[in-house]
């Protein structure tokens, strides 16, 4: 089967979270196991894009509406991701470096709905002009939720109206809300229709695909129990589609991240060699923080904004240092400028039991994971979370509040089978909580190796998570 991904983001091109990686990967396991699966993605101008090398196939023109925009579209040749790249060349909108937010001021672009309307637009151009086959078309979160909209009701595309299409949503906090007028920028449809964009009075590019798809995931089971309880106005929405809707659980890249053969790692290691292992990285991580020896190392590393509950990290550190806790803590990610300042400042008052760095860097991620011996998160919202999935791969121990993907994947240490700390109330007291509990288990030396052993041997790979997308798309046809 054909299946054509198009997204906004795609590891190792461009990521801003999690998105990038699901699309970096899942295509990868699809095409490993009897499909063709391809990937649309921009063409963004950014620093790992200078390195490779693409190969000119398409040239058009596309309406956007009552105006016209060239675009163009290469294949990605070098180097090889596992699956076909496309990338969709518009000058003027992606001839930048961000994703969504430009990296000097840290703030979204102004045009992100042209961006992203003529992203899709000139896509389903090429669909239906150039010789790209797609027995399904998988799109993901609302920058591409407009796609089954259009598929299903622009005359210009209705040679892909009996196309199969999936909408994953991976983030229900962002929808893409615009003005009803915003709607004339889409090639022609009928005018009674025009309801399936609008929700709440709004042009809601994830309403639009939640009623137009033919299929609409979630990234885990439990994020499709909270959406339909609350989801900023959707839930309604989602409950009256509930029975296209389905929850899947994202599966983690095990050819990257592994602790025995990744080679962002100076020191590899395997389950076998645990202890030492991750006894080794520990002090590869003292040369690039200042910490203080022999205290559990907790860690952060995400996006720096409230839905990941990285505003409670400052707290932590300031109410954890007053008590005594023996721990230092670890922060890496960009985001909320103001969180920026925060750590900044913390990191000059606490010097010795926190350090961070603020800025997006894989490398020093993958050894984090390594040196660390717990990581930290405290989400107020996460689909599904894959940052648990690696640390647990990398034998480090996730703290994680019981929400979404998180409570499906990480089970309390206090339960039978449990290999986690987990806490309920999104509150500084329980993460405190929390934190205490995983000191004691570090000094706790055997159970700790114990849950350490255990949680690298689970399996969390996209091989399932890949069969459930497959079996799902052969419902579709
Ligand atoms: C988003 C979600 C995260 C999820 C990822 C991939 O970034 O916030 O929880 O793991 O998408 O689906």
């Amino acid at each position: 089967m054909n299946i054509v991904h198009i997204s906004a983001e795609c590891y190792p091109l461009a990521k801003a979270g999690g998105l990038g990686d699901v699309v970096g990967s899942l295509p990868k396991y699809l095409n490993k196991q009897g499909d063709y699966a391809s990937v649309i993605l921009p063409h963004y101008y950014n620093k790992w894009m200078q390195s490779a090398q693409t190969r000119l196939i398409y040239e058009g023109q596309a309406p956007l509406g009552s105006s016209a925009f060239g675009f163009r579209i290469s294949q990605l040749i070098e180097p090889k991701l596992g699956f076909d790249l496309f990338l969709v060349d518009i000058p003027g909108r992606f001839d930048r470096p961000g994703v969504y937010l430009d990296p000097w001021s840290g703030y979204a672009y102004w045009d992100e709905m042209e961006r992203f309307f003529s992203f899709q637009i000139a896509a389903l151009e090429w669909l239906i002009g150039g010789d790209h086959m797609a027995d399904v078309l998988h799109c993901h979160d609302h920058h591409t939720a407009l796609i089954p909209f259009m598929t299903s009701q622009c005359e210009r595309y209705s040679v892909l109206k009996e196309t199969p299409t999936v909408l994953t949503i991976h983030n229900g906090e962002y929808q893409g809300r615009y003005n009803m007028g915003d709607a004339s920028l889409l090639p022609p449809f009928n005018q009674d229709k025009i309801g399936l964009l609008d929700w709440e009075g709004s042009l809601n590019a994830l309403a639009a695909g939640i009623k137009t798809a033919w299929s609409v995931t979630t990234v885990s089971e439990g994020y499709l129990d909270e959406l339909l309880d609350f989801c900023h106005g959707l839930e309604i929405l989602l409950r009256q589609e509930k029975a296209k809707c389905i929850g899947i659980l994202n599966g983690i890249d095990t050819e990257i991240w592994d602790p025995a053969t990744d080679p962002y790692l100076d020191e590899n290691y395997s389950s076998d060699s645990l202890s030492e292992g991750k006894k080794r990285n520990k002090s590869l991580l003292k040369e690039q923080f200042q910490m203080g020896s022999d205290r559990p190392v907790f860690s952060f590393i995400g996006r720096l904004v409230r839905e990941k509950g990285a505003d409670l990290i400052p707290d932590l550190i300031r109410e954890s240092f007053n008590q005594g806790v023996d721990a230092s803590f670890i922060v890496l990610g960009t985001g909320d400028p103001y969180l920026h300042t925060v750590f900044e400042g913390l990191v000059n008052n606490f010097t010795g039991y926190f350090d961070s760095r603020l800025e997006y860097n894989e490398k020093l991620a993958h050894l984090i994971y390594a040196g660390s011996d717990f990581l930290l998160m405290p989400s107020r919202v996460e689909p599904c979370g894959l940052n648990q999935l690696y640390s647990m791969r990398y034998g480090t121990v996730p703290v994680v509040r019981k929400t979404g993907g998180l409570a499906d994947t990480v089970p309390d240490i206090g339960e039978k089978g449990g290999y986690g700390i987990v806490f309920d109330e999104f509150s500084l007291e329980e993460l405190i909580t929390a934190v205490k509990r995983g000191v004691e288990l570090y000094q706790n030396t055997r159970k700790f190796n114990q849950i350490r052993k255990k949680i690298m041997g689970l399996n969390f790979s996209w091989e399932k998570a890949a069969r459930n997308y497959q079996q799902l798309y052969a419902s579709l046809k």
